[in-house]
């Protein structure tokens, strides 16, 4: 048997349904380029049918992603897997992956169909499937709360039917690691055409159990796991793919098993994820927690300085983390600061040097010494913003004390630049009041939350909220070295977004119009 683990991403779409507010296409084609950048063999960039923005999203990410193969879901229903192919024709790879219910639960309280019907559709979705690619994955929803009979009598169905890969998703997250290793050793013994089709699995958190049952499965000879970075996805969120590729790393002679990740990747891809999910990742967290790597008590700290290998079983560097302090300041130039990327792993394709230096002179000038992930956080943020944004902030001056604050602005509006005051119970309402009036957009916000990026003094503020404006939820971020005028930038990337989709409506309605 083949010892390689296929890794199959779905961050970008089982991943991103679970979030409050949807990423952008900008934001989903950064996360797709550090998980083609980690390695992984497969992305699963959206659910085309299920919005135009997924299907556009989609259709982003298989013009632009070369490095892994990409794919879409689809319902076993004809017209989810014709918009789906439509959405993948542009890449040079691609899959897709259609799925139907097959628990008893499912089939009777959810679909209301008998289980012959369900296998029916199955292998003609999966058919019709095959009339675009050779590359078709076939799903069993609640294939752990399935009866086994049932699940080997689907599987072979699906794979006599042209599926290559047959996934076994523990839905809920019910089972226990024997058993949900017992149901793919059953499935190797008693479907006959199973060697025709890689098994897979993809494991839910609900019980915590994801990564254990993921791996008793590949010990019974899955050969596909599927999951999301940091483990976000619906209710307690997805199996962790960084626990996967660590586990797989670190105890691969034990399991026979390895993959074709790059490990030290896992690091950013990791905070690249948190960042633009807006999902902060625990301290204590396996991998990727703050914490993973330090050791508190006296007694290991001891024993970390005599042996490392007397309590760590991983490297930091294994994963990306490096120690870097690097202090650039203001007269470092151009090609300092591209060496720094360099060292840090950027291409050139990554980042636009002349808005990075821009910035990265801003900042140096404002907080002297400029660190490694400030120059990242920076690139991320460049990445973010839109050349044509309508409004940016071109002047503040906060006025603060303990009992009102005041605030005046001068914003950017399109091509005329507008001043205002405004007085608040504090220095960000002050602001935002400014702001409202100068824009004429008036949101109301489900979320505020300030952090500091970096480490201590030398931190930035991250201002992120969530906006919610006529039932749509909008995520907002800003940074920088003054908190008051983080929290503007990122209603001020709010009110871009908004002002954008506002206009491509009415570009829209006008072009309805017009055919009229
Ligand atoms: O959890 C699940 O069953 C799924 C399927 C669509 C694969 O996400
Ligand atoms: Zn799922």
């Amino acid at each position: 048997m083949n010892d390689q683990v296929i890794i199959f991403d779905t961050t970008l779409r089982d991943g991103e349904q679970a979030l409050s507010a949807s990423l952008t296409v900008k934001e989903k084609l950064q996360i797709a380029y550090a998980l083609e950048r980690l390695g992984v063999d497969v992305i699963e960039a959206g659910f085309p049918i299920s919005s135009p923005g997924d299907f556009e999203s989609v259709q982003a990410i298989a013009k632009n992603i070369k490095g892994s193969r990409i794919c879409a879901l689809a319902r076993a229903v004809e017209k989810d897997i014709d918009v789906a192919a439509e959405a993948l024709k542009v890449a040079e790879a691609f899959r897709i992956h259609t799925f139907i219910s097959t628990s008893t639960i499912h089939v009777q309280d959810k679909l209301r169909r008998s289980y012959d019907d369900v296998v029916e559709m199955a292998v003609r979705s999966v058919t019709r499937a095959r009339k675009y690619t050779d590359d078709v994955e076939f799903s069993c929803e609640d294939a752990g709360r399935t009866p086994i009979d049932n699940l080997c009598r689907i599987v072979e169905a699906a794979i006599d039917a042209g599926a290559t890969t047959v996934n076994i998703p523990d839905t809920v997250g019910y089972t226990m690691a024997n058993e949900f290793g017992g149901i793919i050793a059953t499935l190797f013994n008693r479907v006959p055409n199973i060697d025709k089709a890689v098994i897979s699995v993809h494991c839910h958190d609900d019980l915590g159990m994801s990564v254990a049952n993921s791996m008793a499965a590949v010990q019974a000879g899955a050969r596909q796991v599927e999951g999301t970075i940091n483990g976000i996805g619906e209710r307690a969120g997805n199996c962790a793919l960084e626990e996967i590729a660590m586990v797989i790393r670190t105890r691969g002679e034990f399991l026979g098993v390895n993959t074709g990740l790059k490990y030290d990747e896992i690091h950013r891809t990791s905070k690249l994820v948190s960042q633009l999910c807006n999902m902060p990742i625990q301290a204590n967290k396996a991998v990727v927690g703050a914490n993973a790597f330090s050791h508190s008590s006296g007694i290991h700290q001891d024993g970390m300085l005599k042996n490392k290998n007397t309590y760590e079983i991983m490297t930091p560097e294994s994963i990306g983390l490096k120690n870097q302090a690097l202090n650039l300041t203001s007269r470092s130039g151009r090609a300092a600061v591209k060496s720094h990327m360099d060292t840090m792993g950027y291409k050139d394709t990554d980042y636009d040097l002349n808005t990075l230096y821009d910035d990265f002179l801003k900042l140096a000038d404002r907080k002297g010494q400029v660190f490694d992930y400030d120059l990242e956080s920076l690139m991320h943020f460049a990445n973010l913003r839109d050349e044509d944004d309508y409004f940016k902030l071109n002047y503040l001056s906060v006025q603060s004390g303990s009992v009102m604050a005041t605030t005046s602005i001068k914003l950017q509006c399109g091509d005329e630049e507008k001043c205002e005051a405004a007085v608040g119970n504090g220095p960000v309402d002050a602001l935002y009041q400014c702001i409202y009036k100068l824009t004429g957009y008036e949101i109301a916000l489900d979320k505020f939350d300030l952090t500091a990026k970096g480490e201590g003094e030398d931190g930035l503020g991250q201002a992120d909220i969530i906006a919610n404006y006529k039932g749509r939820k909008y995520h907002g971020t800003g940074l920088a070295t003054d908190i008051v005028e983080a929290s503007g930038q990122a209603l001020l990337h709010v009110i871009n977004s908004i002002h954008r989709a506002d206009q491509i409506a009415e570009i829209k309605q006008s072009k309805r119009m017009e055919t009229v």
